[in-house]
């Protein structure tokens, strides 16, 4: 493929990417296949994600890599080598990674030769590695976002000198190098990055750090990626970016989300598109025509972080709305898409909310009436602006407003989840149903999650079922006639 056979034997090592990374694919096999005659066994690995959809995305990559290798994927931490695809959004993000890192000490006690990798945006942080190398010296090697496409250089410098940590971690993106082996969760439906990083600083958040400036890739190359997806069996993707909205600003020739999306409504064979997140201030009028103008491929489904409603807190976070932009904002979506699912984040806590500013957030959920919400308290993360802004509130009052919004968002979930009883819509069947191997589990367009009678056989297909009893955030229903279908493929 990439590679010229002749270079491994004279270890000459092309300086450019991928042709560099697979020539360390070849060499890195070739040094497993001495460890595996060595041990009289292939050697496992398993790749843990935390944080979100991008690294859920970046882990299929590095899945790629390895079982290009030659390792042989497995769930569980008893496998050869371990890799921890972090995060550092919240601080229980971090606190779960080292709390689970002594769980792989214990087990490398057990299998000497174990190999354990750090990579993902806890890795971006200075902090973070020093704290690895002084109580964490069990590792063999971390690396971070910019460079995960050098797993396979890695692995093979980390198989001949086991005893080194090897860190490598770049301080900003340099390359871009995509055409790298994936191995996908599913056949059937696949996340596809259409830009990295982040501009927004958004007061609380760490992500623009860790992850960098936006880099949006060409829609060509988006394209020509999801062609290929949908040739390899693929339906369904998901676009993935910190903020879609503003994709292709800062493109040579710039090109508007909008136009992205009815671009790839043409592809042929390509049943559903999703994408995610949206930042509110960048979510344009032609975005919403062109969702309106497509609503059997594009799905009717728009994650709208709110973080706060109260426009004084939104001030303070950077997010450039008010309470009263993102309520008209809401009313132009649902006069163009009636029906359409709205889903969004929000923090409890950030620095100088006061019950009234909480009110307000209580009062945006009351008349948005989201399907569902994440939500979360406020976590300082160290080189934010907002972890050093006065006025941290306690944390009985956070834990007190917590509980209250959680309450009211579950209820109004619950309300909103129902409103599609008796009717037929298309289920994308994703897996067989994990407590009753009689029922099949898949989503409706509108990401609702909906378990019904039927087989393996219907895996990756989108089925018609009659959604007959809603339960808080899922529904049971029966297998229908196609022709029944009032909504999706
Ligand atoms: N780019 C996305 C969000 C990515 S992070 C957007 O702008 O919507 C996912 C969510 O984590 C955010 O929407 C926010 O609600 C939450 N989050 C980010 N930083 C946080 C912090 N310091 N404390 C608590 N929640 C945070
Ligand atoms: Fe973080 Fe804001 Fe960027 Fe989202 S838009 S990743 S919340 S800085
Ligand atoms: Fe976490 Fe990084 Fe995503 S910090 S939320 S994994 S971009």
């Amino acid at each position: 493929m990439l590679f010229n056979d002749e270079k491994l034997m004279t270890g000459q090592v092309p300086a450019e990417e991928p042709e560099r990374q697979a020539y360390f694919m070849k060499k890195a096999a070739q040094q497993l296949r001495e460890v595996s005659e060595r041990k009289g066994r292939p050697l496992t690995f398993d790749v843990v994600t935390f944080g979100c959809q991008m690294n859920a995305r970046d882990s299929e990559k590095l899945r790629g890599i390895l079982e290009e290798i030659g390792f042989v994927k497995t769930d569980t931490e008893e496998a050869d080598l371990v890799i921890y695809n972090t995060c550092t959004v919240r601080e229980n993000a971090n606190t779960k990674v080292y709390g689970r890192l002594g769980g792989l000490h214990s087990l490398k006690k057990q299998n000497p030769d174990m190999m354990i990798g750090l990579c993902g945006c806890m890795m971006q942080e200075k902090q973070v590695v020093e704290t690895i190398r002084k109580k964490f010296g069990f590792v063999n090697f971390i690396f971070g976002t910019y460079n995960i496409y050098k797993l396979a250089e890695i692995v093979s410098e980390s198989l001949a000198s086991p005893k080194r940590m090897i860190v490598d971690i770049q301080e900003k993106a340099e390359a871009s190098v995509e055409q790298l082996p994936i191995d996908r969760k599913y056949s059937f439906k696949s996340g596809v990055n259409i830009m990295y990083g982040c501009n927004n600083f958004c007061s609380y958040c760490i992500v623009p750090y860790v992850r960098g400036r936006e880099r949006s890739r060409t829609p060509q190359e988006i394209m020509r990626e999801i062609e290929r997806l949908v040739a390899d069996g693929v339906v369904e993707v998901m676009l993935l970016g910190q903020n879609v909205n503003s994709y292709g600003k800062t493109l040579p020739t710039p090109v508007s989300f909008a136009e992205l999306l009815d671009g790839i409504c043409e592809i042929d064979g390509l049943k559903r598109i999703r994408f995610m997140t949206s930042h509110p201030k960048d979510l344009s009028d032609e975005l919403i025509s062109v969702m309106a103008k497509h609503p059997d491929k594009i799905c009717p489904h728009l994650h709208l972080p709110l973080q706060s409603g109260s426009t004084r807190i939104l001030q303070s976070m950077n997010r450039h709305y008010t309470k009263d932009s993102y309520l008209a904002l809401v009313d132009r979506i649902r006069a163009a898409m009636p029906d359409i699912s709205l889903t969004t984040d929000i923090i409890v806590g950030y620095p100088g909310e006061t019950e009234e500013d909480f009110q307000e957030t209580l009062d945006v959920v009351r008349r948005v009436r989201y399907d569902s919400a994440f939500t979360f308290i406020y976590s300082k993360r160290s080189g934010t602006p907002a972890a050093v802004m006065e006025d941290q509130v306690p944390e009985d009052v956070i834990k007190d407003r917590f509980d209250r919004l959680l309450s009211l968002v579950q209820q109004i979930g619950r309300e909103q989840t129902a409103r599609f009883t008796g009717k037929t819509m298309g289920v994308l069947v994703e897996q067989i149903n994990e407590q009753d191997a009689s029922l099949v589990t898949g989503r409706l367009d509108n990401n609702i999650v909906v378990h019904f009678p039927g087989d393996a056989s219907l895996i990756g297909k989108i089925v018609p079922v009659r959604l007959d009893s809603c339960h808080g955030f899922y529904y049971l229903g029966t297998r229908a006639d196609s022709d029944a279908l009032v909504s999706g493929t």
